[in-house]
């Protein structure tokens, strides 16, 4: 069955959200309050870059199914259900930036004292537990002069989708959450949800608090898991045997208890989610009365897990200055060309402070990093214009493109063969049979030097 969607807020969960929406195929009409934004998106082009988006983006369009919306009162008045994916930014003091979630809730409420026929209302934005009902709940009834529960329906409905995958994780979810006001407002979601997915999904239902910890204690224990095998990854590149955190977390991670997943020792998490979630619930916390020492280690190891890959190419190469050192991958991770609170723009400050040539490449974000260090560093087009004539080679993001490169490879470009794999992606016996190589999480097979 096609329904009436608006989607409000067409960030990285908005856009992505929306064209599926638009594909399966609902009538959507989308709205984002950046016009420079909102004309790319009406033209078929994303702002960032996920696979299969543009695509899908520019399909939707075409059948007529995506519309973008220049107001909010359009929007809701064109839908019977209303998903608000707006931006909830970090401010300095770690407490969360509601005001974008204030004032669409006021455009949202305005709108709703026009609609005679229910509307949900499904706030799908980040916010600490608590705001939904305290926060957005109120705005919405004093603009629309209706009641929640009876006049219109409210559901707080985290979103887990990785960035990446975005489009695969919304269309095969691992569980909705849905945090409900009122049993009318889960209800309506919920078959809304059994509708749109193609196959079996697990939903649960509870109140609207409740989901909105879960997004963040979810957030929270991956990260916790990350920094956990960092820091195995540590203890084992100390000991004088041959120890591999990559084998440590094959074997744990087949302990159903543990699970296999987001045990990959590397050079710490990054992103636009983990840091703002994690500092945010920390703040929350302590404003609480109660202060989470698990999650401040695990931001404190995650800092300090960049801050190693320097520390190594030093300990390996002495002084930095005027070193051309590559750095290979920007992106927080692969597949996308994000680089907020990426660890390379960490290890590049690092190294640009140690005045060493800093030389960049990546396959899709060399742009927004350019954003942030404009001339103060190389930018090269391709893999091997930037590791012509280095002097060291940091790998610190896993794109595909990079796991196809032999030693040879290396061999063939660099000045003076130095490699330090900070995701784990070659063969740490092949490649330290032929070049200096070091890895995160491997003890010192001192190798080829
Ligand atoms: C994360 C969560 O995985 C999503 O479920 C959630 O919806 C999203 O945040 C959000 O709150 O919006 P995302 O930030 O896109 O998704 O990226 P992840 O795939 O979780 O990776 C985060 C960071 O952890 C990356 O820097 C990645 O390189 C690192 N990572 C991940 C590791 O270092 N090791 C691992 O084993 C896994």
């Amino acid at each position: 069955m096609s329904r009436n969607i608006s989607v409000i807020g067409l960030g990285h969960v908005g856009l992505c959200t929306a064209v599926c929406l638009a594909d399966r195929p609902n009538k959507v009409k989308a709205f984002e309050i950046d016009e420079s934004k909102m004309k790319l998106i009406g033209e078929g082009v994303s702002p960032f870059y996920e696979p299969q988006l543009e695509m899908l983006l520019r399909k939707t369009i075409r059948e007529g199914n995506l519309q973008v919306i220049s107001g909010i009162e359009k929007a809701i008045l064109g839908s019977d259900i209303s998903f608000v994916t707006v931006g909830t930014p970090i401010l300095p003091d770690g407490k969360l930036d509601t005001s974008f979630i204030r004032a669409c809730g006021e455009q949202i409420g305005k709108a709703l004292q026009k609609k005679e026929s229910f509307h949900l209302i499904v706030v799908k934005s980040t916010v600490v537990p608590g705001s939904t009902e305290r926060v957005v709940k109120p705005i919405l009834e004093r603009h629309s002069g209706k009641k929640a529960g009876t006049d219109f329906g409210l559901v707080f409905n985290p979103e887990f989708l990785r960035e990446g995958s975005a489009i695969h994780d919304i269309l095969h979810p691992s569980r909705i959450i849905i945090g409900e006001y009122d049993e009318h407002s889960g209800e309506t979601l919920e078959t809304f949800y059994e509708e749109f997915h193609r196959e079996r999904i697990q939903v649960l239902r509870t109140n609207l608090a409740t989901a909105e910890m879960i997004k963040y204690a979810s957030n929270a224990l991956l990260a916790t898991k990350i920094s956990f095998i960092n820091e195995m990854a540590n203890i084992c590149e100390r000991l004088s045997e041959r120890v591999d955190v990559v084998e440590v977390a094959q074997a744990i991670g087949m302990d159903p208890r543990i699970g296999p997943h987001f045990l990959q020792a590397g050079l710490g998490w990054g992103g636009s989610c983990f840091p703002k979630d994690i500092t945010a619930l920390i703040t929350f916390s302590e404003k609480m009365g109660y202060n989470p020492r698990i999650l401040e280690a695990v931001v404190l190891v995650n800092l300090e897990q960049t801050k190693r890959a320097v520390d190594i190419v030093k300990e390996e190469m002495g002084n930095l200055k005027g070193k051309k050192i590559s750095i290979l991958g920007l992106s927080f991770k692969p597949n996308t060309d994000d680089v907020r609170n990426a660890p390379s723009l960490r290890i590049i400050e690092r190294l640009i402070h140690e005045g060493a040539e800093v030389c960049v490449y990546d396959p899709a974000a060399l742009n927004n990093t350019r954003r942030v260090f404009g001339t103060k560093i190389k930018y090269f087009p391709s893999l091997a214009e930037c590791i012509d004539n280095a002097d060291s080679c940091i790998l610190v993001t896993e794109w595909e493109e990079f796991k196809k490169l032999s030693p040879e490879d290396y061999i063939r470009s660099m000045r003076n063969p130095f490699l330090f794999d900070g995701r784990r992606i070659y063969k740490a016996d092949e490649f330290s049979a032929r070049i200096k190589f070091l890895a995160v999480g491997l003890s010192k097979m001192r190798s080829k030097t």
